[in-house]
């Protein structure tokens, strides 16, 4: 049987893992991180220098790779083929290739089948880009969260800061918004906003309201669900 999803789609840095992660933590949900998935695809295909332009060959690799999200403590760990990559994915150049391996339909594909598996598990808590209108779009609770670019791009600023990475915010701004226009205009499950989705501007919000926000969509979901099938 499969359980109840919470779909969290939005842009680059819109806040998408770390509200995932504490609202799965505070519902008792798992979590799955999809956008780590395509990462991990990247880092492959970039170790393996495979030409990011063979459709045919980012399929085969996808389709044979071993990939493993293991979920503790301290977050998500991506294991690939049983080498542990949680930092590798999160490289610059990862994320300056990813949209070009994700907009591959046999890697998509391949991608859905594992998140749906995921699904089969229990209540989950997903995050990424297409979750609300492809992977799951009979999501219990689907929101799309958005913040202004700058804002986004401050947020990648202060991450990367915090590692010792000084990057200017217009640089920032520049790399997610041509990551947006890709994901955005890609054929195959493009960055959108299901019909059914909540939008929650994050721009001014905390990580706290944030999570509050969407944890109380889901009560107020649930407690209409409820009251429909109680009466
Ligand atoms: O965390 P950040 O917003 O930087 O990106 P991410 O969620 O790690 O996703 C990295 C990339 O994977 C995105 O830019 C998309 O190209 C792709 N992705 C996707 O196509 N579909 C998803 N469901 C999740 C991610
Ligand atoms: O997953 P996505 O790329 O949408 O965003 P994220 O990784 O959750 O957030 C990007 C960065 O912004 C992280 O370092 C968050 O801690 C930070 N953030 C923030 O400072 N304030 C918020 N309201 C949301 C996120």
């Amino acid at each position: 049987m499969s359980g109840r999803v919470v779909a969290i789609d939005g842009p680059a840095a819109s806040g998408k893992s770390t509200t995932a992660r504490l609202v799965a933590e505070r519902l008792g949900h798992l979590y799955l991180d999809t956008g780590a998935m395509y990462r991990a695809i990247t880092w492959k295909a970039l170790q393996e220098g495979t030409d990011l332009t063979d459709e045919e060959a980012l399929g085969r690799l996808a389709a044979s790779t071993d990939l493993d999200l293991a979920h503790g403590a301290e977050g998500t760990r991506v294991v690939v083929d049983d080498r542990d990559v949680t930092g590798e994915i999160r490289d610059p150049e990862i994320s300056r290739t990813v949209s070009l391996v994700a907009r591959v339909p046999a890697v998509r594909r391949e991608m859905v089948r594992l998140q749906r598996g995921v699904g089969q598990r229990g209540d989950v808590v997903v995050e990424g880009r297409d979750i609300g209108t492809v992977v799951f779009p009979d999501a219990e609770v689907k929101v799309f969260l958005v913040a202004s670019l700058k804002e986004r791009a401050r947020r990648r600023s202060r991450e990367l800061a915090s590692e010792g990475v000084v990057v200017p915010v217009e640089e920032l701004m520049d790399q997610i918004r041509k990551r947006d226009a890709l994901d955005s205009d890609r054929l195959d499950s493009p960055l959108c906003r299901a019909e059914d989705a909540v939008p929650l501007d994050t721009t001014k919000m905390t990580i706290e309201e944030q999570v509050l926000a969407v944890v109380e969509i889901v009560r107020q979901r649930r407690e209409a669900e409820s009251g429909t099938s109680n009466g």
